[in-house]
Order: C-alpha cells, then structure tokens, then sequence
C-alpha cells in the first residue's frame, strides 16, 4: 500500500524541568513547574479545559534518535523483550507520545499541569479531556507486565514512586 505522508503543526511547546533525563511515565507529586504554552492563534480552543480535572497530552517526541526497532526492551523491565507496539517507548514510526496529567489552571495561552514524563521543549501536538467512565476501562490489565517477576515493584520504578529496595 502507498504510504501517505501526514502533515502536523507543531501547537504549542511543553515545560518541564528534564533535560536530558525523564521519568518513564508521568510522575503525578513532582513538585516542580510543568506547564504548556499554547501558540496564539489556538488559545481560544483552551476554553472550558478547566472543567476538567485530567487532560491526554500528545506529543512528538523531537528527541528520539535513530531507526524505530519492532522489538525493544523496556528499559525498567530488567530485560523483557516486546514488541514495539506493546510498550511505551519514545522511539516509534511516528513518535508520538501520550500522556494523562492533571490541569491545575488555565491562564490566558498557559496551562499549568501535574508532572509529565517530557523534556523541556517537547513540542506540543494535540490536548483532549480526559472524562471519567469515558476514559476508564474497568476491566483493563496489565498485558505482558503480569509476566514479570516483580511487577510491583517495578511498577513503582515507572510510575516514579519513592520506595526501599
Ligand atoms: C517511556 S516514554 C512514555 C511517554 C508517554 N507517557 C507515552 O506513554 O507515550 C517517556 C520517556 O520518553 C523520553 N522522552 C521524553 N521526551 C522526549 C522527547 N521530546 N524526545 C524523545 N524522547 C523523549 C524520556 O526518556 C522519557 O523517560
């Protein structure tokens, strides 16, 4: 089949503290400054975001390097080997990133969040609300991550909670 090419605008630039290391996903308690600048010309698509208290953030991961593998190691999974499309990772055909953060305020082209897993500069593709029942699968699970000895554990890593080894 023909591959189509699919232009996207860049609509806005995420702020974060990481430069050169990110959590593996959001970190919800991080206390540092994480916002979203918007560009000019979308602010008026920011009203009413307010009312919700999560939001998905898209982004294009501008930092990703090299040729996408189909199997890659995660690399908090002490080694399992996926498929691509069964993991996270930043480096994809397309490297488009998802994330779910909490908006804590909207001021004029600003959105203030909750930590995101993103370094600074992180360009900004798209924002949608996240809605409750909507958004929540209550028979979700954990995919190959069952399979891992220490998913507890390791969950921890990820999600970036203090714990004692
Ligand atoms: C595992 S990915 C998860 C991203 C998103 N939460 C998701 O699930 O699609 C998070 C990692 O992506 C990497 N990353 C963050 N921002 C990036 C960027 N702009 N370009 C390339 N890699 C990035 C960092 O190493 C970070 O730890």
């Amino acid at each position: 089949m023909k591959e189509i090419s699919i232009p996207f605008k860049q609509i806005g630039t995420i702020q974060t503290p990481y430069y050169s290391n990110a959590p593996y996903q959001p970190v919800d308690t991080a206390e540092d400054n994480f916002s979203i600048a918007i560009n000019r010309e979308y602010v008026d698509g920011l009203s009413d975001l307010w009312k919700f208290n999560y939001a998905y953030v898209l982004f294009y991961a501008h930092k990703a390097q090299g040729r996408a593998e189909m199997v890659v190691a995660p690399p908090w999974a002490k080694g399992k080997k996926v498929g691509l499309f069964s993991s996270r990772s930043p480096s994809r055909p397309n490297p488009i990133g998802l994330s779910v953060v909490r908006i804590k305020d909207v001021k004029e082209n600003i959105i203030f969040i909750s930590g995101i897993d993103v370094f600074n500069g992180t360009p900004l593709l798209d924002i949608k609300p996240y809605i409750k029942d909507l958004d929540n699968k209550s028979d979700a699970n954990y995919g190959w991550l069952d399979e891992l000895d220490n998913k507890e554990h390791l969950t921890l890593h990820i999600k970036g909670i203090p714990h004692e080894h």
